[in-house]
């Protein structure tokens, strides 16, 4: 398949399929879902998290999709192809590449922090401590000045290098063998986390819905949750899109992508919860630290007088953290890598190593900013704290309101139908259905969100 940048597309659908869920499946799943689920109250939180993923999240999906297999290009030149001469269009595609940087900048530090869990988990070093002895160990490590900037540096030059590699031969082959490991990690896992002691109420706390405890702030954190999860608004899938095949059936392979992705996310619960309801004291709404204070104690003290089942555990666990963080740092670094690619017609591996360089340096701000930096704050943000706010509160809803707006409402109908049908070929009945979605309720869904994140309803309430 000819494209404009250079490259041949993913070699079969399966590949596609495999890169495009291995971008969604991310930390998201398996560290923020089960935060936003602990901290939201549980089955009633997922219940309506399904309902915003199948209904709004997935259905921007596949206009990133349309975009980029239509564009057959970089985000940018992609809007500008589609635009039909409305000018301002083509900077759209800037949105995502600025966001590109910022947002791999600071999930690297994260991803850095899971190899680094995963090294340390090799090495058996989570034996023999006491409960308090996780968090201590979690404070020092995040705050030391260079420790976790070697495992940032690692993260970003194994990304670099699966990028540099190219579609087929980096990001599909990367993708095919990493998430079928990483779907059987889960798998094991879950199965061992069912026959943990108490295990039941973990699963309760996950399937039993109180709906006593949702509120107008739990539906917008399951709406922002979806988004972050299905990499919704930063135009990676756009990218991604770019390589598809004609074969490729948008709203089928689409639900499909959406689909892997939340099994995922639900699987991840049930490792969790029943793990972390299996000692007495914890309790599921820990946090963020759930994933990198609570689950190493979780591990030892439950496989206490089994400890190779202790280190089995661990070690599966952060390996499949990183494999999930790493599938989904490829697709941001190759969104803004295609980008500069194309513009100014360097080479693959010239464009992701400027990229990554770049982020490299953004990345030691965000770092740094749990420790030695701590105190250095913009907007009373610390650097990572902000570039977090900036992605996932504030570019994430705009980019894909814009992507709605675009495909919904300036381009060409016919291209729209043209792509969603493969040219005729594929009968769709959902098609109406989709397009009602990108015209009307996604916007209106978005600009909900977004009023929310910016404390706008609480504006709005203080005044009445
Ligand atoms: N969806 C990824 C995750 O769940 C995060 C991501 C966001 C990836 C934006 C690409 C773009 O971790």
């Amino acid at each position: 398949m000819a494209n404009n940048t250079n490259q041949a597309g993913f070699a079969s659908k399966l590949g596609a399929i495999l890169a495009a869920a291995g971008s969604a499946v991310g930390l998201g799943n398996v560290w923020r879902f089960p935060t936003e689920t602990g901290s939201n109250g549980g089955a009633a939180f997922i219940l309506i998290y399904l309902l915003f993923m199948f209904l709004l999240a997935m259905p921007i999906m596949i206009a990133e999709f349309t975009i980029g297999r239509h564009g057959q290009s970089d985000v940018s030149s992609s809007f500008d192809k589609m635009c039909g001469g409305k000018k301002g269009w083509k900077y759209m595609g800037l949105i995502p590449v600025v966001a590109g940087f910022l947002v791999l900048s600071y999930y690297a530090v994260v991803a850095g922090w899971t190899l680094d869990y995963a090294v340390r988990a090799g090495m058996n070093d989570f034996a023999g401590k006491a409960a308090a002895d996780y968090a201590n160990d979690f404070a020092a490590f995040s705050s030391d000045p260079l420790r976790p900037l070697a495992w940032l540096f690692l993260i970003l030059a194994l990304t670099f290098g699966i990028v540099a590699m190219g579609v087929q031969k980096g990001i599909e082959r990367g993708a095919k063998i990493m998430m079928p490991i990483l779907f059987i990690f889960i798998a094991v896992l879950v199965v061992c986390s069912m026959t943990l002691p108490n295990a039941s109420l973990g699963l309760s706390f996950l399937l039993k819905p109180d709906f006593s405890k949702v509120t107008g702030a739990t539906c917008l954190s399951a709406m922002g949750q979806a988004f972050f999860s299905l990499s919704v608004g930063l135009c990676c899938l756009c990218t991604y899109a770019c390589y598809f095949r004609k074969d490729i059936d948008l709203i089928k392979d689409g639900f499909s992508v959406a689909t892997i992705d939340t099994l995922v996310a639900l699987m991840s619960g049930l490792i969790i919860f029943p793990a972390v309801y299996s000692i007495p004291g914890l309790s599921p709404d820990a946090g963020p630290s759930l994933v990198f204070i609570t689950l190493p104690n979780v591990f030892q003290t439950v496989f206490g007088n089994m400890p190779v089942l202790a280190y089995a555990f661990s070690l599966m666990f952060y390996l499949l953290l990183v494999m999930a963080a790493l599938t989904s740092s490829i697709s941001m670094l190759e969104m803004a890598e295609a980008y500069f690619q194309k513009k100014y017609g360097i080479s693959r591996f010239k464009s992701a190593l400027g990229v990554s360089l770049v982020c490299g340096v953004l990345g030691i701000a965000c770092s740094l900013s749990f420790g030695i930096w701590k105190d250095l704050t913009v907007f009373g943000m610390g650097f990572f704290d902000l570039f977090d706010f900036l992605v996932a509160k504030f570019i994430m809803p705009v980019g894909g309101f814009l992507t709605c707006i675009f495909l919904g409402w300036v381009v060409d109908e016919k291209i729209l139908r043209a792509e969603i049908t493969n040219d005729g070929k594929l009968k769709q009945p959902l098609y109406p259905v989709f397009r009602f979605i990108i015209r009307y309720f996604a916007p209106v869904c978005i600009v909900v969100i977004f009023m929310n994140e910016l404390g706008l309803f609480d504006v709005i309430k203080m005044m009445f």
